[in-house]
């Protein structure tokens, strides 16, 4: 009898438990990638193009910024970083101290006000331009961030390399991902890593992408921007650069061509047994409000139907979500995103 209600009362206790957090133990690797990725729910990414890098005084970014944000329902940042641009480099490759400084300003920041971090080398250009030349910078960017982070708990999360591209083929980013996957898991064998495929991380380059099946704390990352005649319309980096006038109406045929992406990206995720991460879409200021809203929501609508997490592109600069001269939200682009996160704990215990 006794036995009964014990039982009957652990049922209830197990009714009412929180979900799998991250820190349960008793989660395999891969429920624990899946568990961190619904932890990230939605974010914005932030910080690549700040002067801070170059001197703190004439940072763009405020630290109350971590704050609003979190506010505003998100539960991540994923911070854009340029250590070859930035990282004063010695002749070995050594990192300054003082970009370890901000770095470590932004992730205590970002944590404190109960966001999950993701540390993503932005470093694309560079190592598209001569990937042979610059893999040893980049393992040894990714041995020192690593070893600087490893005491980190498992809100901070890595993400190998932005948008291969260029002479980094996706078959040369397969053998350059696990190098570098090597290098990190030296010094972090428990941290959730993030690597997406070549051709600008697009989701036609996914059937390309090899990851190693024995790694299993990994989240599969694409960006969308498509159709790029909209979002990047007079984007001065693209062959877009004189166009203008196009808008997004939000038909059902274009919304069928994104949702016909998306399923293709998750037909891999599903086939792969990979959590998914749409780590960028955003669309440039130069096409009109009205219809950057009803792409935006279109969009994360979808990636939030497939149990996707996502990040918009960017929080301030262009295509930007912030406003920092009003110092206030594009709030029609907010609104179209509503951020709401599931909840996750302020600071995670460990
Ligand atoms: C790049 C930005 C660019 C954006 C959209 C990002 O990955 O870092 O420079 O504006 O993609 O093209």
């Amino acid at each position: 009898m006794l036995s009964n209600r014990l039982t009957m009362l652990m049922g209830v206790i197990a009714l009412f438990a929180p979900a799998a957090h991250a820190s349960d133990k008793s989660a395999t690797p891969r429920q624990h990638a899946f568990e961190q990725n619904r932890r990230l729910g939605h974010g914005v990414n932030v910080l690549g193009y700040d002067p801070i890098w170059q001197n703190r005084d004439q940072a763009r970014f405020q630290d109350r910024y971590f704050r609003l944000i979190k506010n505003a329902g998100f539960g991540h940042v994923r911070i854009n970083l340029y250590p070859f641009r930035d990282g004063r480099l010695s002749p070995n490759n050594d990192i300054a101290a003082t970009w370890f400084d901000t770095l470590d300003w932004a992730i205590s920041n970002a944590r404190g006000a109960g966001l999950m971090v993701i540390l993503d080398l932005h470093e694309y250009e560079t190592m598209a331009e001569d990937p042979t030349a610059n893999r040893v910078r980049l393992l040894a960017a990714w041995r020192q961030i690593a070893q600087h982070c490893q005491k980190l708990p498992d809100d901070v999360l890595f993400e190998l390399l932005n948008e291969p591209n260029g002479k980094l083929t996706p078959e040369l980013w397969n053998a350059l991902s696990r190098e570098t996957l090597r290098i990190v898991r030296a010094s972090n064998p428990r941290r959730t890593v993030i690597v997406g495929p070549g051709s600008w991380n697009s989701i036609d380059a996914l059937s390309k992408l090899d990851l190693p099946e024995e790694d299993e704390l990994l989240i599969a990352t694409v960006h969308y921007y498509n159709p790029f005649a909209f979002t990047h319309q007079g984007a001065a980096w693209t062959i877009m650069k004189n166009t203008s006038g196009v808008t997004w109406e939000g038909t059902a045929e274009q919304r069928r061509a994104v949702r016909t992406d998306f399923e293709r990206a998750d037909a891999w995720a599903k086939q792969h047994r990979r959590p998914m991460f749409l780590g960028e879409f955003g669309a440039l200021e130069n096409g009109d409000l009205p219809s950057r809203a009803r792409w935006a929501a279109c969009v994360a609508k979808q990636a939030e139907d497939l149990g996707w997490s996502w990040a918009w592109w960017q929080f301030e600069g262009n295509f930007a979500l912030y406003d920092s001269k009003r110092d206030a939200w594009v709030a029609p682009l907010l609104r179209a995103l509503a951020p709401k996160t599931p909840t996750v704990p302020a600071m995670p215990h460990r």
